[in-house]
């Protein structure tokens, strides 16, 4: 949990105001029931209005007094509480942008979200409480145990048999309620995890009438949840009022003594009614405890699981070693946008089996177009991830520029790079905001020539506000073809060294890519470009072309020469033709 310190540190000093404003109120409102059982035995017993009065004042008084301190710590604590959930929400969100690839497959998404939303206010409803409840209840509940005994020694026998009593009920009631809580956190997560992928792909399950299959999955997270919502409910159902019971009881109990004592005289009236008083105060006050301790479980459940996304640590070292170096690489400007892949070899971590890429040495040369082919789960987007340093190499070592790619600081390597990834990805904002994202001063005259060279310039213009029609939410939604352009243009608005499409005109139709292909070839004479495809007529005028086979580099070279000497090449090659004279 050593990640609240730092919050710790930063509103020890406001929190601390807010404890000794609890206390004074704490102060309060012990004093109140002695004043008063002096108001009743000795004004109201000797009809001194005077009295009465003067005493009713300093009640008045104190309750206002106290009535002020409340409001100034319940400011001061939704203060707190309120920024210091907000800096942990931003900590937490900074953190797992700056994970890598290989940090954030280990987290499951939707506990991401639980753990960046309900996790956090877990947390921050906690110290929300700290504040309003923390010194208050202990100093209430022993203020009033100590206030009771001297009032009245013979009647806190009672309290001597019960309070232990109710002690073990609140143990027992968090020794039960640690596990089950844990287990409703995870419930959630389920369900929300069901219904991110239900949302996300809601398409499929319609064109598959796949309703009362997802039904029945939801069905099932939202079972689980309200089973362990109603086991921690029914729990907390039985505890409050047996605890409430037993108290009761207890003034029962009191109340039966002290009529006792009042016939005997050995008791006043005033006396019991203050007993009572504080009788009532200490349950409350323990009742509060409990309160705390069951947000405090909570809590502690939850700081856990955000523990384990900040003690994560990013295993890809940002060197940052790129700027010493920088120099000597501008004086070769032919090193720019050259690629060497040297005996690389790859594994996802976790994955058990062969490596998904096995010793793959190639080089693409300044300005060279190279495509890669190979069949679906052959390594393609395995390989291309490497070149940004999304996963470091298992074995042997990617070059970017003449350099190992482990030896840049990161945000200078991706910055030569432009990666259009297999699955478009595009925000809510406007058509030019999407664009903009590969460079953000980029100028309306770039980003137009970016549209224009991935072939998007004309379906923008028929958009209902042109650039500045907006996407997602709200606004229009494009075809995969016209997903697939943008996110081209706004690779190309960043005028990388390196491009790299990943499948990205898959949904384009071939007339548009040969126009894609040709502009981009007129724009980019010294741009490297990497094209994944699984279409041969989409690289077949490639420089170079690498043929991927389960990982293994089994050809390199132009079309001319694999058609020549690589079996697999000519295979994907027939079977295309024959679709084609098909
Ligand atoms: P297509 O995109 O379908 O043409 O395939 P590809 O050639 O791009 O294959 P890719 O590189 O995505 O995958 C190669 C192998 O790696 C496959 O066997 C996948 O199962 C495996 N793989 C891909 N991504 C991951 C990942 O994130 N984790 C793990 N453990 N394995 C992965
Ligand atoms: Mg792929």
């Amino acid at each position: 949990m050593s990640f609240l310190k730092k919050y710790a540190k930063k509103y020890w000093l406001p929190f601390s105001v807010a404890v000794i404003f609890l206390t004074i109120e704490a102060t309060a409102d012990l004093l109140l029931p002695t004043i008063m059982a002096q108001i009743i035995d000795v004004g109201v017993a000797n009809r001194d209005m005077d009295y009465v009065l003067k005493m009713g004042g300093i009640m008045l008084l104190i309750t206002g007094f106290g009535a002020i301190m409340a409001t100034s710590r319940n400011f001061i604590s939704s203060y707190v509480s309120q920024n210091f959930g907000a800096d942990l929400r931003a900590d937490l969100f900074r953190k797992i942008q700056s994970l890598s690839f290989q940090n954030i497959d280990k987290f499951d998404r939707a506990s991401l979200i639980t753990r960046l939303t309900n996790d956090v206010t877990q947390i921050q409803n906690f110290t929300n409480g700290l504040m309003r409840i923390f010194v208050r209840a202990p100093l209430l509940c022993i203020g009033s145990l100590i206030m009771a005994v001297r009032l009245n020694l013979d009647l806190s026998i009672v309290l001597a048999i019960v309070v232990p009593i109710i002690a073990i009920l609140i143990i027992l009631n968090m020794r039960l309620g640690f596990p089950r809580f844990i287990k409703v956190q995870k419930a959630i997560d389920w369900v929300n995890r069901v219904m991110r992928e239900y949302l996300s792909g809601v398409r499929v399950v319609k064109a598959f009438n796949q309703f009362n299959f997802e039904i029945t999955k939801f069905g099932q997270a939202n079972l689980e949840l309200k089973s362990t919502s109603t086991s921690v409910s029914r729990m907390m159902s039985i505890f409050g009022p047996m605890m409430v019971t037993v108290m009761n009881i207890a003034i029962v109990a009191v109340l039966w003594f002290g009529g006792y004592g009042v016939q005997n005289g050995n008791i006043q009236v005033g006396e019991i009614i203050a007993f009572t008083n504080y009788m009532i105060q200490i349950l409350f006050s323990l009742r509060m405890i409990s309160m705390v301790f069951i947000m405090f479980v909570r809590a502690k459940a939850s700081a856990g699981r955000i523990s384990e996304v900040f003690s994560e640590e990013n295993r890809m070292v940002d060197t940052g070693d790129f700027l010493d170096k920088k120099g000597e690489n501008q004086q070769s400007p032919n090193t720019k946008g050259q690629i060497d892949f040297h005996n690389v070899s790859f594994t996802y971590e976790g994955a058990s089996g062969e490596p998904v890429l096995k010793n793959i040495t190639f080089t693409c040369l300044p300005g060279e177009t190279v495509g890669v082919i190979g069949s679906t789960g052959s390594g393609k987007s395995s390989l291309i991830n490497l070149i940004p340093r999304f996963y470091d190499v298992s074995e042997g070592s990617v070059e970017v520029d003449g350099m190992d790619v482990r030896e840049y600081n990161l945000k200078e390597l991706r910055g030569k790079i432009a990666v259009v990834p297999q699955q478009t990805m595009l925000f809510t904002g406007t058509i030019a905001e999407n664009i903009r994202w590969g460079k953000e001063n980029a100028t309306e005259d770039e980003i137009k020539r970016a549209a224009a060279i991935a072939e998007a310039e004309s379906f923008i213009k028929a958009a209902p506000e042109g650039y500045d029609t907006l996407l997602g939410q709200g606004g229009i939604n494009l075809s995969g073809g016209q997903k697939q352009r943008l996110s081209i243009a706004r690779a190309l608005v960043k005028q990388p060294e390196i491009l790299i499409l990943d499948d990205s005109t898959s949904a384009v139709d071939l007339t548009t890519e040969a126009k894609i292909k040709k502009s981009l070839k007129e724009y980019a004479v010294e741009l490297t470009c990497i094209i994944i495809t699984q279409r041969i007529s989409s690289i077949k005028d490639a420089d170079k072309i690498l043929v991927l086979d389960d990982g293994k580099l089994v050809g390199s070279g132009t079309h001319e020469q694999l058609m020549a000497d690589c079996q697999v090449y000519q295979e994907i090659h027939y079977s295309q033709m024959g679709k084609e004279v098909l």
